[in-house]
């Protein structure tokens, strides 16, 4: 069976992709100066960002992301290929992760490596969510919206709880010496900007056409065309496009097509109270 849990720490995460071992390895990685971790909660943007430090790092030429699949150019580091991968790469590495911060504390604590975490407004992100569920054999079924919700609420989804993990990194930034902080819908209303924003904290200065050029290869449209980021490469076995696409939407407010008024407000409920301490803003719609 695909769709065996292993859970570490009280997280459940997807076991055909993780061990225990593999959580060890995260948890005692030797991050270099010269790598780039990218942080996410599952479905908040995680794809997008990979893309965009490809195209930054490669100037804008597409070549590279149209070649190498992401998981080969930003591996997950708490996923078992991870270490094959970067006995093959050269040069400064990217990573990436859904770990939440205090996995991974100890072994960020002291280096300049560089984090780029990305945030989505919640109410999207479980739509996105639940929707990869039902494409992803490796996931749960998810059952009803409502029940998703509620899992997705108390923090029982695989991944854990999505207020732990943003609450979790960006109360910490400080102890992370080069942090950047960036939303979807940063990403979403102001893709030029945002890569511009990327582009200065990897120190890797872009001109004009460069930019145009990362531009077009990270729009919704280019992705969803790429099978090097839309995941058609994944056999069906693991990932069924018959049942839904990986680049599904990409919009911002998509919860309200899903969302009943009672759940929004009492999803607001639990936002307001658990983010009280947060300063964090999300864009809604
Ligand atoms: S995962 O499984 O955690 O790696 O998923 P992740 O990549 O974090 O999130 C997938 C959602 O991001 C959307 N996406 C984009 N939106 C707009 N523009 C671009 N270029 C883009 N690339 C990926 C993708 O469509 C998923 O969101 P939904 O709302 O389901 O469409």
């Amino acid at each position: 069976r695909l769709d065996v849990a292993e859970t570490f720490h009280g997280i459940t995460f997807p076991g055909h992709l993780h061990t225990q071992e593999t959580f060890q390895y995260a948890m005692s990685f030797k991050f270099q100066d010269t790598d780039t971790l990218i942080v996410t909660y599952p479905k908040s943007g995680t794809t997008w960002m990979q893309e965009m430090v490809t195209l930054v790092s490669s100037k804008g030429n597409p070549v590279r992301a149209q070649t190498q699949p992401n998981w080969m150019r930003a591996p997950w580091l708490e996923q078992y290929y991870c270490p094959q991968v970067l006995k093959a790469s050269q040069g400064p590495r990217f990573l990436t992760t859904h770990l939440p911060y205090q996995l991974l504390a100890t072994a960020l604590q002291g280096t300049k490596t560089k984090v780029i975490y990305v945030a989505r407004n919640p109410k999207d992100v479980v739509v996105s969510y639940y929707h990869f569920h039902k494409m992803a054999n490796f996931l749960p079924n998810p059952g009803t919206f409502s029940e998703f919700l509620s899992g997705f609420v108390k923090g029982t989804v695989h991944y854990g709880s999505w207020f732990d993990h943003v609450k979790g990194w960006t109360s910490n930034s400080g102890n992370i010496h080069n942090f950047l902080y960036i939303t979807y819908e940063d990403m979403s209303q102001d893709l030029r900007g945002s890569l511009e924003r990327v582009s200065r904290f990897l120190q890797c200065p872009l001109v004009e056409e460069e930019l145009t050029s990362a531009e077009r290869s990270c729009s919704f449209s280019s992705m969803r065309e790429n099978s090097m980021v839309n995941y058609t490469l994944v056999p069906k076995e693991i990932m069924n496009h018959n049942k839904g696409k990986f680049m599904r939407k990409g919009k911002i407010g998509d919860w309200q097509n899903i969302f009943s008024e009672e759940q929004s407000c009492s999803f607001d409920e639990v936002f307001a109270s658990e983010m009280s301490e947060s300063s964090l803003e999300f864009v809604w719609k």
